[in-house]
């Protein structure tokens, strides 16, 4: 990755120039449990989906309007000197702020993002466009990145993305097993935890900012009820970090449970959220609840190993568009490449 610029033939010419590119990948995230209270200090646990890819290609790129067209997760941006203001995307920040810390602040760089993540979905596309696009670049111009810069970089880009943000997801996007969060250090968290795990998309996109937004409004309009909900979250996110250490897949899922009402509470689920928790329910899960942002995007639900594909029926039926399956075996291991999810068969095409 960090190492010299890749060299793309253009031409079948074999005496012409052969433009430099970088490349970068990343990948999704989906937050166990969280969201949101991570935002306002509690600790949060996420892990890696690397079935769920992002690439991006760097190029040196000329002054000119930026372009920045989503299309199916696949978009191009300018970033640098490119002459024109233009709005801030958390991609083209972060990918600035590398430029900046190499003092390369007077290039222009071009950007393609092919993003395989289901966009506003609290699978984490904007950290992991942001850090296979900073990837990219530093593979463009031979930059070594080491994993504190990439992080800080990625930031910057949530921050613009969330809003506010706590930093887990730029943390789990670029990791390569189960972490638990806690004031911008992850730690990997070992599982024994024999259960899976379904994620559910709803196929309604939620805006990140504005469910962070709604969060904080609801918090500091009574301060009291804050502190009762952050104690519980606390308390929550501690014995499911033990419980997935310690192996209790029944009492995760009642704090899976637990944190969806809190999250209900603080205004970010929606019926259809609720519907989904309900379905997984039903079918036997041990627990369920969003995961990310809400206001649409995914459920996840734990269930008992080999009941999965009963459970991502129900959540089917249910009304979910699609989902995805993590094996408890791909959890356990802490290998990199090994947090395994796969889709599943979908009934809504
Ligand atoms: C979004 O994936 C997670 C939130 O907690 C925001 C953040 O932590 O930056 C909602």
């Amino acid at each position: 990755m960090n190492g010299q610029p890749v060299r793309e033939r253009v031409s079948d010419d074999a005496a012409a120039p052969e433009p430099a590119v970088g490349v970068g990948h990343s990948h999704a995230k989906a937050i166990l449990l969280g969201e949101h209270t991570v935002v306002h200090g509690t600790a949060a646990i996420a892990f890696p989906l690397p079935a769920l890819p992002v690439r991006a290609i760097a190029r040196p790129g000329r002054s000119g309007p930026r372009a920045e067209v989503a299309a199916e997760g696949h978009f191009r941006f300018l970033a640098g000197e490119t002459g024109e203001a233009g709005p801030p995307s958390g991609p083209r920040v972060a990918v600035e702020e590398a430029l900046r810390r190499w003092g390369m602040t007077g290039a222009v760089v071009d950007v393609v993002v092919e993003c395989d993540i289901p966009l506003a979905r609290g699978l984490g596309s904007s950290a992991a466009c942001a850090g296979a696009a900073v990837r990219a670049v530093a593979d463009l111009y031979g930059r070594v990145l080491d994993a504190a810069t990439l992080y800080d970089c990625v930031q910057c880009g949530e921050q613009v993305a969330h809003g506010r943000a706590s930093g887990i997801d730029a943390s789990a996007v670029l990791a390569n097993g189960p972490i638990l969060f806690h004031q911008g250090t992850a730690r990997p968290i070992g599982i024994t935890v024999a259960a899976d795990l379904v994620i559910a998309d709803t196929g309604v996109p939620g805006s990140t900012h504005e469910a962070v937004a709604g969060v904080r409004r609801t918090l500091d309009a009574d301060p009291r009820s804050a502190r009762r909900v952050l104690h519980r979250a606390t308390e929550l996110i501690g014995s499911a970090a033990a419980d997935l250490t310690e192996g209790r897949a029944a009492e995760l899922g009642a704090a899976m449970l637990d944190f969806q009402d809190l999250l209900a509470e603080l205004g970010v689920s929606t019926p259809r959220i609720d519907a989904l928790v309900t379905a997984a329910r039903d079918a036997g899960a041990f627990g369920a609840k969003l995961t990310g942002a809400g206001f649409g995007g995914c459920v996840l639900a734990l269930t008992a190993t080999g009941t999965a594909p009963a459970v991502s029926a129900a959540l089917r039926a249910a009304g979910a568009v699609r989902t995805w399956t993590v094996t408890a075996r791909s959890l356990r291991s802490p290998a990199p490449s090994s947090t395994a999810s796969t889709p599943d068969r979908e009934t809504h095409p």
